[in-house]
C-alpha cells in the first residue's frame, strides 16, 4: 500500500514536470513567433519541423512505448502551430480566385503549416446539400448555390483564425465581399489562362466550364471577373511557376507586412 502511494506521488511529480515544461514550451513558441514577426524573418520553416521529427525518431530508437511518446509529441507540435497561427492571424484568411487558381491547394498547405481549420466552401455546401456542385446547379439553379455561399460566409462571422477557401464565383456578389472583409483578409490567387487550363482540364466538377474547357473561354470569363476579383482583394499573388511553399511564404509575409496598409493589387 505504501509502495502504491509512493508510485502515485512519483506520477504526480511527472505530471507537474510535464505541465510546467509544456507551459514553458508554449511561451517560447510565442516568443519565437513574435521575434520572427518583428524582425521580418521567414515564418515558415518546414525544415525545422523535419529536424524535430528526425531527432525524435532517433531518440526513441529501441525505447519502450515509442509510438505513444511519438503521438504525444505530434500533439505538442500541432498545439505549437496553433499558438503560432493565433498569434499571427487574429482574423480569417480568405482565399479567392478563378477556378484552378490554387485556392484549395494553398488552404490545405496552410492548414498543415499552421494547424488552422480550413473551410472549403464548395465542400461544405456539397455536404450540406447532399449532392455535387454540378447537381446543385442542375436541380436548383445557380442562384440557389450563390445563396448558399452567402449564407456560409455570414456564418463565418463567428469564427476567426480560419482559412476560408471560396468558390471561384464567391467574390462576384458585393455582399459576399463585405462579409469576407468583416473579419478576414482577402487574398486573390491568380494564374494565366494557360496555367488554369492545365490545372482544370481533367476535372469534371465545375459546371461553368465543363463544356467549354479551352484557354479562350477561360481567358474570356477571367477577364469578365477581373475587376470584381481585384476590387475584393487586399493582396494579390500570382501563382504561375511557383511551388506551393513559395506561394505560402509570399502569402504569409505579405499578410504580415501589408495588412492594414493601402491596398496593393499590382
Ligand atoms: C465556380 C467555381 C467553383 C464552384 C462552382 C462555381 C465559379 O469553385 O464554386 O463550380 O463560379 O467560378 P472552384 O473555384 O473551387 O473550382
Amino acid at each position: 500500500m505504501e509502495q502504491l502511494e509512493m508510485l502515485r506521488d512519483d506520477l504526480s511529480q511527472c505530471d507537474e514536470i510535464l505541465l510546467s515544461t509544456l507551459l514553458m514550451r508554449n511561451r517560447i513558441t510565442e516568443q519565437i513567433t513574435a521575434y520572427e514577426e518583428a524582425n521580418h524573418l521567414p515564418i515558415l520553416q518546414p525544415e525545422q519541423e523535419e529536424k524535430t521529427k528526425k531527432w525524435l525518431i532517433k531518440s526513441l530508437e529501441n525505447k519502450r512505448h515509442a509510438q505513444e511518446v511519438m503521438d504525444v509529441f505530434n500533439t505538442v507540435i500541432t498545439c505549437s502551430k496553433k499558438i503560432q497561427a493565433r498569434k499571427l492571424f487574429d482574423y480569417n484568411i480568405v482565399l479567392i480566385g478563378f477556378m484552378g487558381a490554387g485556392k484549395s491547394t494553398i488552404s490545405s498547405y496552410l492548414s498543415t503549416l499552421f494547424a488552422m481549420d480550413v473551410v472549403e466552401m464548395d465542400e461544405v455546401i456539397t455536404r450540406r446539400e447532399g449532392m455535387s456542385i454540378s447537381d446543385i446547379f442542375e436541380i436548383h439553379g445557380e442562384q440557389y448555390f450563390r445563396d448558399a455561399e452567402t449564407k456560409l460566409l455570414i456564418e463565418m462571422q463567428s469564427r476567426t483564425n480560419v482559412v476560408i477557401s471560396c468558390g471561384g464565383g464567391t467574390p462576384l456578389r458585393e455582399c459576399n465581399v463585405a462579409e469576407m472583409k468583416k473579419n478576414g483578409r482577402v487574398v486573390l490567387l491568380t494564374a494565366q489562362p494557360e496555367t488554369i487550363y492545365e490545372r482544370v482540364k481533367d476535372a469534371h466538377n465545375r459546371p461553368l466550364i465543363e463544356n467549354n474547357k479551352n484557354v479562350d473561354f477561360i481567358a474570356d470569363l477571367m477577364e469578365k471577373r477581373r475587376e470584381k476579383y481585384e476590387a475584393a482583394a487586399d493582396i494579390v499573388i500570382t501563382t504561375d511557376g511557383k511551388s506551393t511553399l513559395e506561394i505560402c511564404e509570399e502569402l504569409v509575409s505579405r499578410l504580415l507586412n501589408e495588412t492594414g496598409k493601402v491596398k496593393d493589387i499590382g
